[in-house]
């Protein structure tokens, strides 16, 4: 039985391939580049000023967008990706913040599009998956309920 392409979604395509496509060069220059600039940021500054070793906060996140954009593991590191940002106190307005430094700093490093963009889609998808933290966590003190993970108010 032969495999109809026609069938695979442009997407589906190029994500299966992102990560070589981009390359682990580029991912770390992006990483590098972003954080550098969040250090500086207006409203992402604060929240990220429990990052004491920025080397290693950096390494860790090439890792995370080379496993997330389909490459192998290369770190022996468990992500704790949404206990980490409930802690943190993410909002829905800093995802927004955050998204919109990213794809600048994505666009001034990656220059094909459909790479660019495959990228800005993983990122999004995991912004939405942030906000659902936030309105998780929202409701439970609605409900007079002691978040247990985050150690401040969201
Ligand atoms: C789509 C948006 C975002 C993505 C994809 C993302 C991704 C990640 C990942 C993968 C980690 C590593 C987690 C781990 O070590 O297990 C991390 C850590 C962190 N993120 Fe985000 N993040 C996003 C948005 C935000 C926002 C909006 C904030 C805060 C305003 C934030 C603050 C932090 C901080 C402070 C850490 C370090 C936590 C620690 O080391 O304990 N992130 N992020």
């Amino acid at each position: 039985m032969s495999f109809d392409q026609s069938r695979q979604t442009p997407d589906a395509r190029v994500e299966r391939t992102t990560a070589e496509e981009i390359g682990r060069a580029t991912i770390a220059a992006v990483v590098d580049d972003f954080y550098g600039r969040i250090q500086h940021h207006p409203t992402l500054a604060g929240p990220f000023g429990i990052v004491h070793d920025w080397p290693a906060h950096k390494a860790k996140m090439t890792h995370f967008w080379w496993l997330s954009l389909g490459g192998r593991p290369y770190l022996d590191y468990r992500y704790e990706v949404m206990p980490k940002h409930a802690a943190v106190g993410v909002t829905a307005a800093l995802v927004d913040d955050w998204l919109a430094l990213f794809e600048t700093v994505v666009h001034a490093h990656v220059e094909a599009p459909a790479l660019a963009d495959a990228w800005l889609f993983r990122a999004r998808r995991m912004g939405d998956s942030l906000r659902l933290v936030e309105a998780y966590y929202r409701r439970k003190r609605e409900r007079g309920d002691t978040p247990s993970l985050a150690h401040r108010a969201l």
